[in-house]
C-alpha cells in the first residue's frame, strides 16, 4: 500500500472563508484507489512556504505520492506549479499532458491548468486544479496508471511489465 498526502493550496480554504471540498474528495478517490492516506493539509498560496512544506514531506519520506490540488492557474496568487518546481529533481511532463488530453475532451478551459508533476526522492507530486470538478477528472485520468510508477520508484519493481491500465 502506498502512501499519499494531499495538500489543498488556497487562501480563502486556508483562512476558512471556504470550506475545503476538492481535498476531502481527492483523499476519497486516492483511498479507494487503495492508497493509504497519512497526511491531509490546507496551504495559503505561498510559494515559499509551500515548496518548504513539500521538500519536507519528501525528504523525511512522510509520503510516496503528494496529490495538491488549487493554485494552477493566471491569478495572481497561483504559484503551486513554481512552488512545486523549486523543489523538483525530475519533471514527470506525461502525467499532466495526460491530465490536459483527457480534460480537454471534458471543457477546453483544461488548458489553462499549469500543473506540472515532478519526483523529488522517493516521493511523486502532483498538481490538480482546485474546483472539486476539476480535481476529479484530472486525477481519475492518471490514477490508475501512478501505481506503476510508485513501484518503479520505490524499487518494488523493475520491469514493466503489462498491467491492467495498459491500452
Ligand atoms: N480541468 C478539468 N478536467 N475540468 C475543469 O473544469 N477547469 C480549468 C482547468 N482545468 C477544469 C480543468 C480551469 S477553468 C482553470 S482556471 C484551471 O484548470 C486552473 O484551475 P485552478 O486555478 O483552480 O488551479
Amino acid at each position: 500500500m502506498f502512501r499519499a498526502a494531499v495538500v489543498t493550496v488556497s487562501d480563502r480554504g486556508f483562512s476558512g472563508e471556504r470550506e475545503d471540498k476538492s481535498g476531502p474528495l481527492v483523499q476519497a478517490m486516492l483511498t479507494e484507489a487503495g492508497y493509504s492516506v497519512a497526511l491531509r493539509e490546507i496551504f495559503p498560496d505561498e510559494r515559499a512556504r509551500l515548496a518548504e512544506r513539500l521538500a519536507e514531506i519528501c525528504d523525511k519520506n512522510e509520503a510516496d505520492l503528494i496529490v495538491t490540488t488549487g493554485g494552477t492557474g493566471f491569478s495572481p496568487r497561483d504559484w503551486t506549479p513554481e512552488a512545486t518546481l523549486d523543489i523538483a529533481e525530475r519533471q514527470v511532463p506525461g502525467i499532466p499532458e495526460a491530465m490536459r488530453a483527457c480534460s480537454m475532451t471534458k471543457t477546453r478551459r483544461a488548458m489553462l491548468s499549469r500543473a506540472v508533476s515532478v519526483l523529488r526522492g522517493r516521493t511523486l507530486i502532483i498538481n490538480l486544479p482546485g474546483s472539486p470538478r476539476a480535481a476529479q477528472e484530472n486525477l481519475e485520468c492518471v490514477l490508475p496508471s501512478l501505481e506503476h510508477g510508485l513501484e518503479i520508484m520505490t524499487g518494488r519493481a523493475r520491469e514493466c511489465a503489462k498491467g491492467p491500465d495498459q491500452v
